[in-house]
Formats: C-alpha cells, structure tokens, sequence
C-alpha cells in the first residue's frame, strides 16, 4: 500500500545553546548548522527509510533544492507544490541534555491549496495511508478526502491545537499524540483517564501515544501493546517523535504487527537521538536491525 504524507517542509536553523535564551538576553550559540526538517518532511523521510512507498504532499519556494533533497532520500516529491512563497522555516534551540525549543515560520506550508491537494489524492486506494501533523493549513479538508477515499487516516497533533482535534476526531483512524500533548488534549495526566474519555469520544480510534525516552503504547479497539523504549546518550532529541510516527506507519502498512512496528519505531527513534538534527538523524532500516540485535 501506499502512504501519502500531507505534510510541513521547512529549513531547521539548528543554534545549540547552553541554556535558552531568556528574555532580554543576547545569548551566543555553540554552533550552528542548517538542516532540512518540518515535521511532515521527516516523517516522509522515516517512511523512506524504513521501506515504505511514500508520497510527500505539501509547498515549497520554486526551485528550492529541498525538493531534490527529498527525492534523493527515497521520497516521491511529485505532489509537491512551488510556489512564490518562502519555503517554512524553523528557529531550533537545542540543550546540552539534547532537548530543544521551536519557533516556526510557516511560509509556504500554511499556502497549500486544495484542488492540488486534491489532485495528488485522486489516485489514492482504500487502504492506502494518509498521513497529517498540525504544520499545515488544509488539515481538516485533507481528513475529510481521506475518509472519502476510504484511507487510513492518521494524525499527529503536532504542533498541539485541541479545538481542532477534537473537530477531526471522527475522522480519524489513528491519533499519534505524545504525553505532554494528551494531557493537554484531555486535561487530565493520567494516562488511563485520557485514553478513556478519547475512547468515549471515538470508540474506534486507535491511539498510539509517545513517551520519549519510556517508550510507548498503542492501544486500538482489539489490543494494547506497549514498549518499554531503548537508554541511549541523547545528543538531539529533535524530530525523534518524527522517527517513531514514520517506521511506525510504515511497519503497519508492510503488515507487521502492531507490537513489533512498536519495536522497530523506538529502536529508530532510539538511534535517531544519539545524532544531530533531526532529518539527517534517521537511520535506515539496517542500522535499526543491527541495533536491536545488538542491545
Ligand atoms: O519535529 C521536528 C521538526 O519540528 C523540526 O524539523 C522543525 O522543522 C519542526 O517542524
Ligand atoms: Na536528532
């Protein structure tokens, strides 16, 4: 099957700091580096990696060599739009202990327009995948062709917005959501309650929640499984989430089970933190074979 990805490009202005920079400061970095991101982009990239046929939908500034960039990483940039518009952009702090802070611009990425949106969607199969963050204007027509085209819908609230959530909720196949999101979505920080009320909410949902270094749990109408996450030194936690979600969605779509697609996904996402920036930190799908037989 395939998987179509409606999802943000941006470039990640990646400044490593010892602290972040506080209000009224003038903070000199440690270093730094440009690296291609947006959370749609990496998860595009993770997919490629970890095997799965992905076609990337989603805007960039004409000629911006982010296009061949994606396509030489095993991505199908057809369904990319350009347009006259700066690509997105992000502002990345990232912390001695590898956590970070992003400032967005979104550019092109909140300018995508439905008839194209449309279009890269006309050929698409049930059972096909369609994939969403929140780096995207179009989020909600984009769940609603999905569900049209009887896809897999798949949305990653990333960055958070509950009203929206809770309006595609129906819509959706699956939920991806770290804690600090479901607590926010639900207002609660017990896990059990959050999973409860979503339950209640959209009985058929499946929700695949991500605990950074504790791993991660999914639970859909049928089972629950979880994983406890591989200790590795992180060096740049960003885009691991972005890891996890793509060799997640991959190993289902190559019809693995949910348990092992688990695995697979924080044993990459595991990897993914141990390297500077985030698209150029996912490893293939060898290194994360070679990792889990070696840990
Ligand atoms: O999830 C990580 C990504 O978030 C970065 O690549 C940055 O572009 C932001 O979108
Ligand atoms: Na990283």
């Amino acid at each position: 099957m395939a998987v179509y990805n409606f999802g943000s490009i941006n470039w990640d202005h990646v400044f490593t700091v010892p602290h972040l920079v506080r209000t009224g400061e003038t903070l000199s970095s440690l270093g730094y580096q440009v690296f291609l991101g947006g959370k749609g982009a990496n998860q595009s990239v993770a997919l490629a990696k970890a095997g799965a046929d992905v076609h990337h939908i989603g805007a960039l500034k004409q000629s911006d060599p982010a296009l061949e960039h994606l396509t030489s990483l095993g991505v199908c940039t057809s369904g990319i739009e350009q347009l006259d518009i700066a690509t997105g952009q992000a502002m990345i702090q990232v912390m001695p202990d590898g956590d970070n802070a992003i400032v967005l611009s979104p550019g092109a990425n909140h300018r995508n327009h439905l008839s194209w949106l449309e279009r890269q969607l006309a050929n698409a199969e049930s059972d096909d995948w369609l994939l969403l963050q929140n780096e995207t204007n179009l989020i909600e027509a984009a769940a609603n062709k999905g569900q049209q085209h009887s896809m897999k819908v798949a949305f990653n609230p990333a960055p958070m917005d509950k009203d929206k959530v809770h309006r595609l909720l129906s819509l959706l196949d699956l939920l991806i959501i770290n804690q600090i999101e479901l607590t926010d979505l639900t207002g609660t920080e017990d896990l059990e309650n959050a999973l409860q009320q979503l339950h209640h909410q959209a009985p058929s949902l499946a929700i695949l929640v991500t605990l950074g270094s504790r791993g991660a749990l999914y639970q859909s109408t049928t089972e629950r499984v979880s994983t406890q996450g591989f200790r590795v030194q992180a060096v740049d936690t960003t885009g691991a989430g972005d890891t996890f979600i793509g060799y997640f969605i991959a190993a289902l779509d190559n019809g693995l089970t949910p348990s092992t697609a688990l695995s697979q996904a924080s044993a990459a996402a595991a990897i993914s933190v141990t390297q500077h920036g985030a698209m150029d930190a996912i490893p293939n799908a060898d290194e994360v074979h070679y990792f889990m037989d070696n840990y």
